[in-house]
């Protein structure tokens, strides 16, 4: 199997530079991302393929279900990078419908660790427990959860000190929500985008 890979490895090389032979030479020496992509770990939401980029296009941070949780060091140490020393232009946050993540923060049963990183869905869905319940349809719920979270990660990533920071100097900056459709491969732009201080409010 990891053969199957290693060979797979050296022919996507190949193909690489023989489109464009200074390709690895040129990003050996740095990166120059313009987006900063906070995702799901999910294997089916692949974050380059899905945007069309190239390596050294998109800088990006997977966890699972696409938290972004103001204490979590990884989380915090990207941000900071992609924002302080990358500057990127636009952190995307990108949820996918059908997250198991986000169905296992509510579906009452116990797995372990996992339990305590996605309780911040838990919060987000009693937040919304009103318009959840009017729900009818389990998969439209949990699917309208997806979507909630993507909301709440984004004001988590706007309202952090390292995005605040870069907007009081006057940095070009901003926050969007995304969320990714594994029935049609298409991204759902949830219209949140926030790129300064005041925006913030309107994500409620
Ligand atoms: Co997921």
């Amino acid at each position: 199997m990891l053969e199957q890979l290693k060979s797979n490895n050296r022919a996507w090389a190949e193909r690489m530079i023989s489109a464009d032979a200074g390709f690895f030479r040129r990003l050996e020496h740095q990166q120059a991302p313009e987006y900063l992509w906070i995702g799901c770990s999910d294997s089916r939401v692949p974050a380059n393929e899905i945007v069309g980029l190239d390596p050294g296009e998109l800088f990006v941070h997977r966890n699972v279900a696409n938290l972004a949780p103001p204490q979590d060091a990884n989380y915090l140490s990207v941000l900071q990078f992609a924002v302080d020393v990358i500057k990127v232009k636009h952190v995307m946050v990108v949820g996918h419908y059908g997250c198991g993540g986000v169905a296992a923060a509510v579906d009452g049963q116990r797995r372990g660790l996992v339990d305590h990183w996605l309780h911040p869905i838990r919060e987000v869905a009693h937040e919304h427990r009103n318009t959840l319940e009017a729900i009818p349809e389990a998969r439209a719920r949990l699917n309208r959860l997806c979507e909630l979270n993507v909301i709440r990660q984004v004001r988590n990533v706007a309202s952090d000190v390292f995005v605040q920071d870069a907007w009081a100097r006057g940095q070009t900056l901003s926050v969007h929500g995304w969320v990714y459709s594994l029935a049609n491969g298409l991204v759902n732009d949830l219209n949140v985008t926030v790129s300064c201080l005041q925006e913030i409010e309107r994500l409620g």
